[in-house]
């Protein structure tokens, strides 16, 4: 059926067709109310459902909520009609790096320094949030207007949690000239590790402009990788070769890793001919990386008795989707206004409920636990519309990531929201890795 020229639930306008991605089509499209330019990933329900690649799906979607950085395609929303699911999402208006790249033959080294460097940036982000791109090749690697990388199209990634209790990634999946040798030899893998061999892949082919593994068949390809076969072209540089011969190390034990990488001298210095435009970028990558990786001093977790029980709920995707304000697909089943805030932390749940302990204890608050995994936070006087109380929830997105909702359940909104920004807020702020949801409190008012 045409696609182009079509509106979409009365939001955007769709044109052209920006290409075919694993799972459908990716159309661009206009926002009518901002006339801003998106991106709309096009998938049929029945197709995803047949060919049982819900989960994918539902990951991918996951995945794109979990990571926003600068250098990744960031989700706006996804909405669904009886057959279709829409993914709509920044639209990089630079097209394919890899278009670029055959444009011109080859990178300079200077510029294949500068977007490793966004790669790892991007990269380390995910990583540090549990999260493996898995399918990472230049196809999937976008630029935005400034020239800047974007990288797209979270189909294969995983969570950590899909892994065995071994602790390692067992799908096979990557796309075969990038994948690790760890992967082909199907002995579970670890998803750093393979993302690091596949960005070693993408450097070599961005300063070379050709692949480091060829061969006449798959079987020669996959001897190639797996002896880590390569040879690299007498233009690149000699640190260039150090680093690549480190990267593309068979064995992911000997593999560096990506802080190892971010020491290493080419990422840091880059080549001779490395210009001041991408010695600004370098130190602004590290800046957001560092401001990323900072964590508040490790504290004692002591919570109540009886807080122990308290064990984080599970959430499936689509029920993180749910709760994640700007999401159409909520907004179809969710009548109700809701008075719900919440956040990201990658604290374990004990030192999360030890905050929020100290926090109704600073505030002379009542605090226990009830059903349903709920801490319940209640005052101890009348307010102006009752007694004012708030339920916490806790939800393992991934071992290392946390969902906290809260919600008032009883009292005067303002009053909620008064103790919400000044009592709360600030002195969770050690446990919180970034607040979500401000929008639909925004609504209420
Ligand atoms: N092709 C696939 N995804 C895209 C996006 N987000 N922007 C531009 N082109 C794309």
């Amino acid at each position: 059926m045409k696609t182009r020229g079509k509106t979409l639930m009365e939001r955007y306008e769709m044109e052209k067709l920006l290409g075919k991605g694993t799972f459908g089509k990716v159309h661009y499209a206009r926002d009518l109310e901002s006339s801003q330019g998106v991106a709309i990933k096009i998938m049929d329900k029945d197709r995803v459902l047949k060919v049982r690649l819900s989960e994918q799906v539902k990951r991918e979607i996951t995945t794109m909520r979990l990571v926003e950085h600068k250098n990744i395609v960031c989700l706006h929303e996804v909405m669904a009609t009886w057959n279709k699911i829409y993914i709509i999402m920044e639209y990089a208006k630079g097209g394919e790096l890899w278009d670029k790249v055959k444009r011109s033959g080859r990178l300079t080294e200077a510029d294949a320094h500068r977007y490793f460097q966004q790669l790892i940036s991007a990269l380390d982000h995910c990583h540090s949030r549990g999260v493996y791109h898995r399918d990472l090749k230049p196809e999937n690697l976008l630029l935005d207007e400034n020239g800047d990388l974007k990288v797209s199209d979270f189909g294969l990634s995983a969570f950590s949690e899909s892994r065995r209790t071994d602790g390692l990634l067992h799908t096979v999946c990557g796309t075969s000239m990038y994948i690790a040798p760890e992967v082909i030899r199907k002995t579970g893998y670890d998803g750093a590790k393979s993302d690091i061999w596949s960005c070693g892949v993408v450097l070599f082919i961005l300063a070379a402009g050709y692949l480091p593994f060829q061969g006449p068949n798959l079987m020669e390809i996959y001897r190639k990788i797996h002896d880590s076969d390569f040879k690299c072209p007498n233009w690149f540089s000699h640190k260039l070769k150090r680093l690549l011969y480190k990267i593309l190390n068979p064995n992911p034990s000997m593999r560096p890793s990506i802080q190892e990488i971010k020491e290493s001298t080419w990422f840091r210095k880059g080549p001779r001919e490395i210009s001041a435009v991408n010695k600004k970028v370098l130190s602004e990558n590290a800046t957001t990386t560092n401001a990323a990786r900072v964590l508040p001093s490790r504290r004692k977790e002591i919570a109540h008795e009886d807080m122990k029980s308290l064990v984080a709920t599970n959430l499936n995707a689509f029920e993180i989707i749910a709760l994640s304000a700007g999401l159409d697909l909520s907004g179809l089943f969710i009548k109700e206004c809701r008075k719900e805030t919440r956040f990201t932390s990658d604290k374990p749940v004990l030192a999360i409920i030890a905050k929020l302990e100290d926090a109704a204890k600073a505030l002379n608050l009542r605090i226990r636990k009830t059903d349903n995994n709920t801490v319940s936070i209640q005052g101890r006087k009348e307010g102006r519309n009752g007694v004012l109380q708030f339920d916490t929830q806790i939800f393992e997105i991934t071992p290392s990531c946390h969902l906290v909702q809260m919600k008032q359940t009883s009292g005067d909104l303002l009053e909620y929201e008064k103790l919400l920004e000044e009592g709360i807020r600030p002195r969770l702020k050690d446990v919180v890795w970034a607040w979500h949801g401000d929008d639909l409190q925004q609504k209420q008012e």
